[in-house]
């Protein structure tokens, strides 16, 4: 059972999707990619994940994020519940915005572990998880959540997760805390020295002090 780990590289993989044949890394060129699953077409929750995950498309534009959705669906179905899709969202500006994989053969479900261990050797009962995967520019699986078919996923969290990474990609010396969203403190990694903490953000490090004696919880807003 194949099985994949923050830190691996997401395999190139060939899908047909809504928005015809595709190779995933030509796909992804120098992008991020943001790759969800689904149960089923034709099911309420996923209907409004794929409504609420393309009205926020200008969003992950401006991150240079890339979105594929996947179903295992067929191809046809797929187009039919598009427009599904867009009736029942109707903030949807223009065109469906990105494509939808039909992995009819569950092939890349089980390739890049998406498949429900509940009736996983059952073909017509095996149901496709609510997988996410975050990829970064050179195909390495950043974060992944997965949630089960009752319970639909946060399109703030997915923007808020790749400001995250992207914020600690271009300052590996901050590491963001719970609930954290863009403006809001940073705290700085524990083994920055303070005197590298202060020449990287001179006279604006928070250093809290702790019953324990220890000072690892040092924040900055300069960043
Ligand atoms: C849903 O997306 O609504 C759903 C999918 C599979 C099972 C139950 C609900």
């Amino acid at each position: 059972m194949p099985s994949l780990r923050l830190g691996d590289t997401i395999p190139n993989f060939k899908a047909n999707t809504t928005q015809g044949s595709m190779d995933f890394y030509t796909y992804q060129e120098k992008s991020w990619v943001i790759i969800f699953s689904h149960p089923a077409d034709f099911t309420p929750v996923c209907t409004t994940e794929l409504g609420r995950i393309a009205v926020h498309k200008e969003e992950f534009d401006k991150r240079n994020v890339k979105l594929l959705a996947h179903s295992c669906d067929k191809l046809k179905s797929h187009v039919d519940w598009v427009n599904d899709i867009k009736s029942y969202c109707r903030d949807i500006p223009g065109d469906f915005p990105y494509p939808i994989i039909a992995d009819e053969t569950r092939e890349l479900a089980v390739k890049l572990d998406m498949i429900d261990q509940t009736n996983k050797d059952d073909e017509d009962r095996a149901l496709t998880v609510r997988a996410l995967y975050v990829i970064d520019p050179v195909h390495k699986l950043r974060l992944s959540m997965q949630y089960p078919a009752s319970t639909g996923r946060n399109v703030d969290e997915m923007l808020r997760v790749v400001d995250s990474l992207q914020l600690v990609d271009k300052i590996p010396q901050i590491v963001t805390p719970a609930n954290w969203v863009p403006g809001e403190k940073v705290m700085i990694v524990p083994e920055v020295s303070d005197a590298e903490a202060e020449s990287l953000f001179p006279g604006a490090i928070d250093k809290i002090s702790m019953p324990s004696g220890i000072s690892y919880v040092r924040t900055t807003t300069e960043y």
